[in-house]
């Protein structure tokens, strides 16, 4: 069922019918995998402004604040120059424009690798200034000491193994990883640090399927899967990709929709309008009361 927004202008607040049910929880989220199995995969998407986390919200378990908004809604071409203040002001807006969902937020490159006070800091601030439910953070044997250390603190982690875009200087590029027998077990191994340390799920993007298979079936957490496999415990978006805004279509993308042609074929009519005066009509203009 589609959910109307009644906008309360004083506060930007958008009330939903029909109400929504309760805000999901990071156990629970945990709990849907249950004895090493998951009867139905977990829904995440990214999300980055309020009114796009509206409309994804009913239909997700998870909503994630990306760092890929550095270029998708940024036009960065990477996620390197992301920072802890773009997370905290799109955390925020995704957290007042959903009300079901858990919203976790990425922590950007040079944020939390330093030590895991720094990662302490950061992980604090943007889950007090965006009220999210948890962290999300790439890479897997290295970041587990920071993981336990946050996940001891109240701070839930959903770690990120495989394909870690962060890394791009170090890993050459964005092809898919695991192609070595080394890489597999690395990744793997990397995968049952973070469960080890603490973390409520681990993302796996971009690895062959046999890895994204092998590590759903040997974590006790459940496993995203993004360019990863559909045996993982849940899949994972960009939503502008799905929907069609990008011309590049990674392999791993299914476009569901082409959003950037109505967009343009909508414009085109817009302008046209315009240009011929027939836009406003009588309807669109303000008429002196008689
Ligand atoms: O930044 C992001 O959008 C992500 C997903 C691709 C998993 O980390």
């Amino acid at each position: 069922m589609s959910t109307t927004f009644q906008l309360d202008t004083s506060t930007s607040r958008a009330t939903p019918t029909p109400k929504p049910r309760k805000r999901l929880t990071v156990p629970r989220i945990r709990d849907h995998k249950k004895d090493g199995t998951t009867k139905e995969p977990l829904v995440m998407l990214t999300a980055y402004t309020a009114r796009q986390a509206q409309l994804l919200d009913t239909h997700c378990d998870m909503l994630l604040v990306g760092d890929s908004l550095g270029q998708v809604i940024y036009g960065l071409d990477s996620t390197l120059p992301v920072t802890p203040e773009m997370m905290i002001a799109h955390g925020a807006a995704v957290v007042r424009g959903s009300y079901h969902s858990v919203v976790v937020v990425d922590m950007p490159f040079g944020s939390y690798e330093g030590s895991k006070e720094q990662a302490f800091d950061t992980a604090s601030r943007i889950m007090a200034e965006t009220g999210c439910a948890a962290v999300k953070l790439e890479g897997g044997e290295a970041m587990a000491e920071t993981v336990a250390f946050l996940s001891n603190r109240g701070m839930p982690v959903m770690g990120h193994v495989g394909l870690t875009p962060q890394a791009v200087n170090v890993l050459g590029g964005y092809a898919a990883r695991g192609r070595s027998q080394h890489e597999h077990e690395k990744i793997i191994a990397d995968g049952k640090a973070l469960e080890e340390a603490g973390a409520f799920s681990v993302v796996v993007e971009g690895v062959i399927e046999p890895i994204a298979i092998s590590l759903t079936q040997s974590l006790e957490v459940p496993v995203i899967g993004i360019g990863a496999s559909a045996q993982c415990d849940g899949q994972v978006l960009v939503t502008e990709d799905m929907l069609g805004m990008f011309e590049r279509v990674p392999r791993f993308v299914k476009r569901y929709e082409n959003i950037a042609e109505v967009i343009d074929k909508t414009v085109a009519t817009y302008a046209e309008e315009v240009r011929a005066r027939s836009f406003p009509t009588a309807e669109q203009t303000y008429q002196p009361k008689s």
